[in-house]
């Protein structure tokens, strides 16, 4: 090894290092920015060490992509709202597919061996499918297209048989590289399993899809690696599948689905059954709901989607300071799903200035609950709903939710009786303890301020 590329392989090491500090500096709030710029850090460092390694480069084709590239995602960085972040990682995962295909496809020249044939076909495989699955999830989430699940007889017997077709054309490009009927087949194929695996999934399990293909999008850059024997593809690779499997994992565990039940099943079946509820609608003024906090010593916040799409996470903030000056400690409950993608309300409440040591997770904040004078609800629905612990028939049975329900008196503050992401009766609306607050949450928020100022 020359010096150069010894310089470069080390270049690699750094970068490595770098992600996998970063990685974990994001597993916490208090650590995540220092993590986010180590990472960055160490894909500088990657960038550059493969810009030496001569015989990648080709400059005037990298620097035009770094300008084109670069304009369009700094458009899309100021452009794209905060809920429609999920669509925009799907269309990342989606290019990061193409560059991969597109890589495993240049790799391929007249002397490649076995290894690397078989990693081409990876390459290609993974990259297809994560391309055109996440344009289809694109699709879904932005309601560019039915963002339902679209399913019809046969489905999985005409799914096997492209799985089928995909395998047999790239065992066929590995015994006749040389011919390019096999690779031109072999893409095509993919490009057409990640529309046919991606369309039987519904709009509520889209989210858990997104962060699958954004798994595959590592495995099929970690393939890209071994075809072009690049180090830092194949970590980096690595590191996106890892936490891409770990994500989905997590995100089916809040949901209580498992990953082959979001795979195979449409998300509609599930939610067709009806829960029976008992008691009647108790609607509270914001004047009779200020009285109550005025006299409350411990109050608890269980933000949701509604949050988001009131935008009320400013005037949250505001009344959380109210209430601590009158006295009251006040904490956030964070469920893992509340919201429409992993994090959104820790992202909305720390835009606020949420301090992170009052947001409370949801295994930390269920024990406290029956201390808690008043539980406020800003617009979540599903991760509030008692029928996960009680009704043994809802389809979100076993789904862990915050028990709200356990405070001595919850505001659940929403537009109507509409339900939530998951379309099912939510008990906890007709509970005893439970008053309605109806109306936009930052309007009735800021009706509460006015009353405490
Ligand atoms: P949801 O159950 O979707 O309920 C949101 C509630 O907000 C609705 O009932 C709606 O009622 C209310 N709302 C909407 N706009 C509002 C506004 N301007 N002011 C006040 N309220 C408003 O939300 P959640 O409890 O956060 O649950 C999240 C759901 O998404 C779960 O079913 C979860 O499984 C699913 N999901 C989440 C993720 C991730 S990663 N977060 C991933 C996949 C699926 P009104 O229309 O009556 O106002």
């Amino acid at each position: 090894m020359d010096g150069n590329a010894l310089f470069i392989q080390l270049a690699y090491v750094v970068a490595a290092a770098l992600f996998i500090f970063g990685l974990k500096g994001l597993g916490s709030a208090d650590t995540a920015r220092r993590g986010n710029l180590m990472s960055a850090v160490g894909m500088l460092v990657a960038i550059i060490a493969a810009l030496l390694d001569q015989g990648i480069v080709d400059y005037q084709f990298i620097l035009a992509g770094v300008v084109v590239g670069g304009l369009i995602g700094a458009a899309a960085a100021r452009l794209v709202q905060m809920t429609s972040m999920p669509e925009m990682v799907a269309l990342f995962n989606g290019f990061g597919g193409m560059a991969s295909l597109l890589v495993g496809t240049a790799a391929l020249s007249g002397d490649a061996n076995t290894f690397t044939l078989i990693t081409i076909v990876l390459s290609i495989l993974i990259g297809g499918v994560t391309f055109t699955g996440s344009l289809v999830a694109w699709g879904k989430l932005s309601e560019t297209i039915s963002s339902g699940a679209v399913q019809f007889g046969g489905q999985q017997i005409v799914n096997s048989l492209i799985v089928l077709a995909v395998v047999a054309s790239g065992v066929m490009f590995c015994l006749q590289p040389e011919n390019p009927q096999w690779l031109l087949l072999m893409i095509g194929l993919s490009l057409l399993f990640g529309i046919m695996a991606v369309i039987p999934i519904g709009g509520a399990d889209m989210p858990v899809v997104i962060s699958l293909l954004n798994s595959y999008s590592g495995l099929a850059a970690c393939a890209a690696g071994f075809a072009i024997n690049n180090n830092i593809l194949i970590v980096a690779g690595s590191l996106v599948g890892a936490s891409g499997i770990i994500l989905t994992q997590i995100m089916c565990k809040a949901m209580n689905r498992s990953l082959s039940h979001v795979l195979f099943s449409g998300f509609a079946t599930v939610s067709d059954a009806e829960t029976e509820v008992e008691g009647e609608i108790k609607p509270i003024s914001v004047e009779d709901a200020y009285y109550v906090l005025e006299a409350a010593s411990s109050v608890a916040v269980i933000p949701g989607y509604g949050m988001a799409v009131a935008q009320a996470q400013h005037v949250v903030k505001e009344l959380m300071e109210l209430l601590e000056e009158n006295g009251a400690e006040v904490n956030f409950g964070i469920h893992p799903v509340a919201g429409r993608m992993p994090g959104h309300m820790n992202v909305l409440l720390a835009e606020a200035d949420v301090p992170y040591d009052q947001l409370l997770e949801m295994d930390d904040i269920n024990p406290r609950m029956e201390t808690v004078d008043v539980a406020i609800v800003i617009g979540a629905n599903d991760v509030v709903n008692p029928a996960a612990r009680e009704v043994e028939s809802s389809p979100i049975y076993g789904m862990p939710v915050i028990n709200v329900d356990m405070a001595r008196t919850v505001f659940v503050l929403k537009r109507s009786m509409a339900s939530g992401f998951a379309g099912i009766e939510n008990p906890l609306f007709y509970k005893e303890n439970t008053r309605m607050l109806f109306g936009d949450a930052k309007e009735s928020i800021g009706g509460l301020i006015r009353e405490f100022s």
